[in-house]
This record gives C-alpha cells, structure tokens and sequence, in this order.
C-alpha cells in the first residue's frame, strides 16, 4: 500500500447510492498525510523547471499552491464560472446532467510557460481536458498533468492522450 493510500477515507454512497467516494480531508487534517502527499506528487515530476502551477477549484487548490512554492513557481486558479474579477476565458466540459464551465484569467500564463496541471483525481477527465483548452489558448506547455488519484475504469487518460499524465494512486 502507498503510503498516502492509509490517509484517505473511503465513503460509501455519497454524493449518491452506489458511489465510493475517496475522502482527502481525513489526509488533510494529518500533517504528515500532507507531507507525504506533497513529496509523492514532487516525485512524479522528473523536470522541475516550472513556471505556473495550474489548480482547479476547489479541490486542485489544497496542494496545487503548496507545489507551487516548493517548485518556486507561481499559482494559477482555474475557477468556476463568475468568480474571477479580471478578464477571463471560458472552456465548457460535460458533467453527468448537462454542462458547466471553468475559468482563468487572460493574463496568469504568458506564451511559452512551462505549466504543471494539478488536481486531486482524475475522473471522466472532464474538468482535466478544458483546463488543458485554457492553458493552451494562453500559450501555456503544459509538462505534466499530475494527479492525488486517478480513477482508472472511468477513462479518463483518454481525453488527455499524449500528454504526460502522472497520479500518487490508482483505483
Ligand atoms: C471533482 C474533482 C475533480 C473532478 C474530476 O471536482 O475534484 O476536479 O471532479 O472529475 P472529472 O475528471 O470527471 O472531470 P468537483 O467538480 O466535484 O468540484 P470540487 O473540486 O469543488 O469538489
Ligand atoms: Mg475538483
């Protein structure tokens, strides 16, 4: 077992019947659990050099600003719609009813910049593919998508293909 894996919570049937959900808050209250994961989502990346670090609201912002500090980079939020107050662009992805948006602001990547993406799971891959569209429309290199866990039978890679995709853990 990983060792961060002892740190999350698994909770049965939420948000709804039949659904496991994996609980990063009990990780969250442990300072070591924070450690350990901080470490082990350094080590996924084998090129340090990074200019921006990408974190999608809200659960991508826990490690996403810590990494960056560590990577002596700069934080990028990537939100939901309406909450940023400078000029923003937009990029739609699909949930299971309907559709939602994310947003960044125009000037937080300028051409060129070596991004690391950071999320805590990977799912459908959804939220991933249209942070990689903003990234990319601001000129953006993305060098890893790097991920807490990766919920493997949900496919989510796949939208994100030829593209170095990296996570702590699989399921
Ligand atoms: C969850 C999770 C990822 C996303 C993964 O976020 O934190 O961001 O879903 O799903 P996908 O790969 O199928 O797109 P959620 O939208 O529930 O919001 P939160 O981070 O604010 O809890
Ligand atoms: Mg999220």
């Amino acid at each position: 077992m990983n060792t961060i894996e002892q740190y999350i919570r698994d909770v049965q049937d939420f948000p709804k019947e039949g659904i496991q959900f994996k609980d990063i808050t009990t990780l969250l209250q442990d300072p070591k659990g924070i450690n350990d994961c901080l470490t082990n989502l350094l080590n996924l990346l084998e090129d340090k050099k990074i200019d921006k670090v990408v974190g999608m609201e809200s659960r991508g912002f826990f490690f996403g600003t810590l990494l960056a500090q560590k990577l002596n980079a700069g934080f990028v939020p990537v939100r939901k719609p309406g909450k940023l107050p400078y000029k923003s662009i937009s990029e739609s992805y699909e949930l299971e009813y309907g559709t939602d948006n994310l947003e960044i602001h125009i000037d937080s990547i300028k051409k060129g910049e070596k991004v690391l993406v950071h999320d805590d799971v990977l799912a459908t891959g959804g939220t991933a593919e249209a942070v990689k569209k903003l990234v990319e429309r601001l000129g953006g290199e993305i060098v890893q998508f790097n991920f807490i866990m990766q919920l493997d039978f949900l496919n989510g890679k796949e939208k994100l293909k030829g593209y170095n995709v990296q996570s702590v853990l699989n399921y």
